[in-house]
């Protein structure tokens, strides 16, 4: 069967680099044995051959985070008829010509921008708790929260079991969070600000706690998957640091760890668990507003 993908261009205003779309995308399709036939990154488009049926396609889309669209493709000899082909945005769905053949085009699979929408996190509230007082927050103003998409992109990249124990120990605004429960995963959250508490005891009743990732009220060897994403500030970095041996510690020795972390902490956070045995591959580097990249780490530890 023949495909075209559209990823995203943008998502908030700031791009996003092709190479990191065409990842995710073969981080949850490649291994249905798919292949790239023709690429045009400046396009943010790709035509593979893919084995497997529209509507299997259309489900395993639903949780890409950037790519927009995806048409299937059905070619026919061009007989010099007219086509008349409907536009829809960036793509055309109906009859197009291509050189010496017709081709027919389906909307697969679209992204549902509305829904992406509703789950951004200045848009979902978000109780915080201030002297006692509890508040509705939106997008909160003292954390980073994560756009639904890099969520989504992260859990891409992790692939994750649904028996997968996961940890999210810099929990924040529950961005994380949000995107397993949505895909039905259990998730232990935690995080070191307590006005966060009511928020985060709300997206994850019963496996949310107050605690500091540089000591965790966990046993050791207990989570399959931890994917995280720790301050970005430099006033965080000592902690941060300090955090990784007790993060390794509570992960069982063939689990592994997925990390958004900030650009300037890369060198330091690769060293130190390297250090410690592990394999450090670099996924890619998500940009963010204000010019931040932050780099996308998958970490495991090779016996
Ligand atoms: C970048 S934010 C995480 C944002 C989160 N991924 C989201 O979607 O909202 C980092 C979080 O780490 C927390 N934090 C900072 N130092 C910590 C520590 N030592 N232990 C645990 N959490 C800490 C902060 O309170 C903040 O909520």
């Amino acid at each position: 069967m023949q495909y075209q993908i559209y990823f995203r261009i943008s998502r908030g205003g700031i791009g996003i680099p092709y190479e990191l779309a065409k990842t995710e995308f073969l981080a949850v399709f490649a291994r249905f044995g798919l292949k790239i036939k023709r690429e045009l990154w400046a396009r943010r488009r790709m035509w593979l051959e893919l084995y497997l049926l529209p509507d299997k396609v259309a489900s395993i889309a639903s949780d890409l985070g950037y790519t927009e669209a995806i048409l299937h493709q059905r070619p026919e000899p061009y007989c010099g008829e007219s086509l008349s082909p409907v536009e829809r945005g960036r793509w055309h769905v109906g009859w197009i010509r291509q050189r010496e053949r017709k081709v027919y085009q389906t909307e697969v699979y679209v992204q549902d921008a509305a829904l992406l929408l509703a789950a951004a996190p200045d848009r979902r509230v978000f109780q915080v708790e201030h002297n006692g007082e509890k508040r509705s927050a939106f997008g909160h103003h003292a954390h980073r929260a994560m756009s639904t998409l890099d969520a989504r992109f992260l859990f891409n990249i992790a692939r994750p079991k649904s028996s997968d124990a996961i940890l999210d120990p810099f929990g924040g605004f529950g961005g994380l969070v949000f995107e397993a429960r949505r895909r039905g995963l259990l998730i232990v959250v935690s995080d070191i600000d307590v006005s966060l508490s009511p928020g985060l005891s709300m997206l994850a009743s019963g496996t949310y706690f107050a605690a500091d990732a540089r000591s965790l009220p966990l046993p050791a060897d207990s989570f399959d998957l931890i994917i995280t994403e720790p301050p970005f500030r430099t006033s965080y970095r000592q902690a941060v640091m300090d955090s990784l041996a007790e993060v390794h510690r509570v992960l069982k020795p063939e689990g592994r760890m997925i990390l958004l972390i900030a650009m300037d902490m890369r060198e330091g956070i690769q060293a130190s668990l390297e250090q410690a045995g592990a394999h450090v591959e670099l996924i890619g580097v998500i940009p963010r507003g204000g010019g931040l990249k932050c780099p996308v780490l998958e970490i495991t530890f090779p016996k």
